[in-house]
């Protein structure tokens, strides 16, 4: 699969997706509520809320949330992500590595604000340089 750019109406529909998500964080602990929306290889979004747990190492960022929910309907490639918090922040190292075993490295990454806007447009590649992934594995 080609690496994706995205359209102006591509990145409407993850932003959205992204905020809608973050509405439904599920985050008394840290109050940090998180969305992210993932763009599947069939066109289909998927969104995805931070998780959180009284014992704290169970809970889940909002990124993977997003991931898994694509990829256990059947998805196995993604096309690019949005991640909404508060203050713009980017996915943790955990959660680029998921990002990464579904996505090619230069798939675009939206980092946004909680009010939608578009912080960083960047890449999986720029987020996570030389990174293992799949391809490692394979002989
Ligand atoms: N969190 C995410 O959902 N995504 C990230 O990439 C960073 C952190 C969540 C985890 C936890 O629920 C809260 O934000 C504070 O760390």
């Amino acid at each position: 699969m080609a690496e994706h750019t995205l359209s102006q109406t591509e990145k409407e529909m993850l932003v959205k997706a992204a905020l809608e998500a973050r509405a439904q964080a599920y985050a008394p602990y840290s109050k940090y509520a998180v969305g992210a929306a993932v763009l599947a290889e069939d066109g289909r979004v998927y969104g995805g809320a931070n998780i959180e747990n009284a014992a704290y190492p169970s809970g889940i960022c909002a990124e993977r949330v997003a991931v898994f929910k694509a990829v256990s309907t059947g998805v196995r490639k993604i096309q690019a992500i949005a991640v909404a918090t508060e203050n713009g922040a980017s996915p943790c190292g955990s959660c680029r590595q998921v990002i990464r075993e579904f996505s090619k490295p230069g798939m675009p990454v939206l980092i946004l604000d909680a009010s939608g806007t578009i912080m960083l447009e960047t890449s999986l590649e720029a987020l996570l340089p030389y990174s293992f992934g799949p391809e490692d594995l394979s002989n």
